[in-house]
């Protein structure tokens, strides 16, 4: 039995039949140097951009006085028929070497001998970079839709907690009590700010480098403003030799995708830890769970653990990236091909785990009755010294006071609200009866009503402010239409 074990293609022996260069070489290239050097399985999906960039070049071309204006169409209408092609499923062959060859095959196969004029002024190195920016933009768009779905769910799950009150940890350990609203919205907030990042990175890739030639510059006058305005980039890069190499708009991506992967993981260990029988807080659905082969009794959170994992991938994406860009020489170097490996290893990864981890929030079960019982009268401790320092005391002492408290109740194994009155004036003078109300959690939460905090006001304020962030911003008016 034959077994595929995924290994690298065999390299090809066939006889290339399309190239973009080779004049100057007597021999072809090796087998073994295409496996390594072709890039077709990675950058395929690129096509749809490098159609609209050449369709746009085409056109350049023409403004430039290097096509005649049949020329310029026909090379148009043609990479149409290419696009319809490949949206129809034609797959490219293993000799084409990029996307950039296979479209340059294909479009001569279409209409001849004029595709060749093509790519006049242009070269790879500022082709392949306008793609991937246009691809780039695409894709940050995509991000930015998951990323509201999952901070949806977040909301309508934190407008059930409101008033559930579960305790909030530091180092693990039980603190003080908190809405499970406001421990839910803490996963909210640093998906907004991730979004504002993508926004960044959507900037950094809207910087035109088509026009840049191989390095120095196109030495046709193309207008490049004007394919400024067809593919709808905010900018045009001011250095050629900048512009060929210029793959800060991955890194920024790639960051961005390692933060969001963090806060992923981070929720995901957050939901993890609850859904454990000893904390019971969340009860995990059956949508994005799995069981196990040995244990009948077993439903294991897969989904978040696969999110947490994933951290870890966009984390050595962006490191391949960065010590790659660090020791490159100026300009256009080949290590710079597998840029595309990481930015499209760590966005299909994103687009993959955001949904999964939305649906598997939305299918969790919060069980109130199981925070509040995890809620100890120790955790109101703090109350307590603000209960003194509002009676006068400074807030040292009465630290010092709750603290001897704290002790005794540990050493009898009572809970604070049981030790008797004699315990607390002989730990303060200054507390009186009223001490036992501000043991309830209750009144800790209402304390806390400062903005940011997990008063009630405060998180019903909270709630408003992220429903906000997320509706949709108004139509930009557009300058091109008389109103
Ligand atoms: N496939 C190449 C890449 O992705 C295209 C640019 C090739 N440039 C060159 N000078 N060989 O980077």
């Amino acid at each position: 039995m034959n077994i595929d074990l995924g290994a690298p293609p065999a390299p090809q022996t066939q006889a290339r039949t399309h190239k973009l260069w080779g004049g100057r070489f007597g021999a072809g290239p090796t087998p073994e140097f295409d496996a390594l050097n072709n890039s077709i399985g990675v950058d395929f999906r690129l096509w749809p951009y490098d159609i609209r960039l050449s369709q746009a070049w085409a056109v350049a071309l023409w403004g430039a006085g290097v096509l005649t204006l049949e020329e310029s169409k026909a090379i148009e209408t043609g990479l149409e028929t290419v696009a319809v092609r490949l949206q129809g499923g034609e797959q490219p062959q293993a000799s084409d070497e990029d996307v950039h060859t296979l479209i340059d095959r294909l479009l001569h196969e279409e209409i001849g001998d004029v595709a060749s004029k093509l790519h006049t002024g242009r070269s790879r190195n500022d082709q392949v970079s306008t793609a991937a920016r246009l691809w780039t933009i695409d894709v940050c768009q995509q991000l930015d839709s998951a990323l509201r779905g999952l901070q949806r769910t977040m909301l309508e799950q934190a407008s059930g907690l409101e008033a559930a009150l579960m305790p909030s940890y530091t180092h693990l350990q039980r603190a003080i009590p908190v809405s499970a609203a406001h421990w839910l919205l803490s996963h909210f907030w640093p998906l907004e700010r991730d979004r504002a990042r993508l926004r960044a990175a959507h900037r950094s890739a809207a910087v035109l480098p088509l026009g840049s030639g191989a390095v120095a510059g196109c030495a046709y006058p193309i207008s490049r403003i004007l394919i400024q305005g067809t593919l709808g980039f905010d900018a045009l890069s001011p250095n050629s030799i900048d512009a060929v190499s210029d793959r800060d708009f991955i890194a920024e991506v790639l960051f961005a995708a390692t933060m969001i992967g963090t806060h992923l993981s981070r929720l995901a260990e957050d939901l993890i830890i609850y859904g454990s029988s000893e904390f019971g807080f969340v009860q995990f659905g059956e949508g994005y769970t799995s069981g196990s082969s040995m244990m009948p009794q077993k439903r294991n959170p897969d989904a978040l653990e696969l999110a947490r994992g994933s951290a870890a991938r966009m984390l050595g994406n962006l490191t391949t990236l960065l010590a790659t860009l660090k020791g490159l020489p100026s300009s256009y170097n080949k290590d710079l091909q597998d840029d595309k490996r990481v930015l499209f290893d760590a966005t299909d990864t994103l687009l993959l785990v955001l949904p999964a981890v939305s649906g598997a929030l939305a299918e969790c079960t919060f069980r109130p009755e199981r925070m509040r019982a995890a809620l100890s009268s120790s955790m109101m401790a703090t109350d307590l010294a603000d209960y003194l320092v509002r009676k006068g005391a400074t807030f040292r002492e009465a630290h010092g006071a709750v603290g001897r408290l704290v002790r005794e109740s540990e050493s009898t194994g009572q809970e604070m609200q049981t030790l008797p009155f004699s315990s607390f004036t002989a730990a303060h003078p200054r507390f009186s009866e009223d001490v036992y109300e501000a043991l309830s959690a209750e009144r800790s939460v209402t304390h806390r009503e400062v903005e940011g905090g997990t008063g009630p006001t405060a998180v019903r304020a909270q709630l408003e402010a992220a429903q906000a962030a997320l509706a949709p911003p108004p139509t930009p008016r557009s300058t091109n239409t008389i109103p």
